[in-house]
C-alpha cells in the first residue's frame, strides 16, 4: 500500500463537481487518509508548481490555481501514484481517455478538474505541503 497527493482544482470546485469526482476517487479503491477545503496563496502555488517556473503558462498556472478554494486529499491504495494518475488520464482532456476524471469533468489542458502526482518521491513531499502529521489518519 502507498500513497499519492491531489487537488481538486479550482474549475472542477466551481462547476460542482466535488462529490462526483470523490465518488470516483473511493470507487476506484482509494482510501482518504487526509482531506481539506482551502484556496492556495499565490506563494503556495508558485512553491507547489516550482518545477514549472520556466514553463510559458506559469503565470496563468498560478493565476488559475489561486483563482478559488480547493479540495486538496492524501489517497493510499496499492501502486496509488501510477493507479491515480491512469484514473484522472491525460493532462489534456481532449487526449484523456473516456471515463477518466479529465474527460469527463475537465474543461482544457489549463483548466484541468485535478492533479495527481506524479512519483512517490512527490507525492510524500505534496502531503507535507498541505498537511501535518495530525491531520493524516
Ligand atoms: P498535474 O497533475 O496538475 O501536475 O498535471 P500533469 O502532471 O498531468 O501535468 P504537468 O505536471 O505537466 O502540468 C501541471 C499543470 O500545468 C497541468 O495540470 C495544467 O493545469 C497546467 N498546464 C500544463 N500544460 C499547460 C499548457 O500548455 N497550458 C496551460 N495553460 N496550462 C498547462
Ligand atoms: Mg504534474
Amino acid at each position: 500500500t502507498n500513497r499519492t497527493f491531489t487537488m481538486i482544482k479550482p474549475d472542477a470546485v466551481e462547476n460542482g463537481h466535488i462529490g462526483a469526482i470523490l465518488e470516483k476517487i473511493t470507487a476506484a479503491g482509494f482510501k482518504i487518509v487526509a482531506m481539506k477545503f482551502t484556496q492556495l496563496s499565490t506563494r503556495d502555488a508558485e512553491e507547489f508548481y516550482a518545477i514549472h517556473k520556466e514553463r510559458p503558462f506559469f503565470g496563468e498556472l498560478v493565476e488559475f490555481m489561486t483563482r478559488g478554494p480547493i479540495v486538496a486529499a492524501i489517497l493510499e491504495k496499492e501502486n496509488a501514484v501510477e493507479d491515480f494518475r491512469t484514473l484522472i488520464g491525460a493532462t489534456n482532456p481532449a487526449e484523456a481517455a473516456e471515463g477518466t476524471i479529465r474527460k469527463l469533468y475537465a474543461t482544457s489542458i489549463g483548466e484541468n478538474a485535478v492533479h495527481g502526482s506524479d512519483s512517490d518521491e512527490n507525492a510524500a513531499i505534496e502531503g507535507a505541503f498541505h498537511f501535518s502529521g495530525r491531520e493524516i489518519f
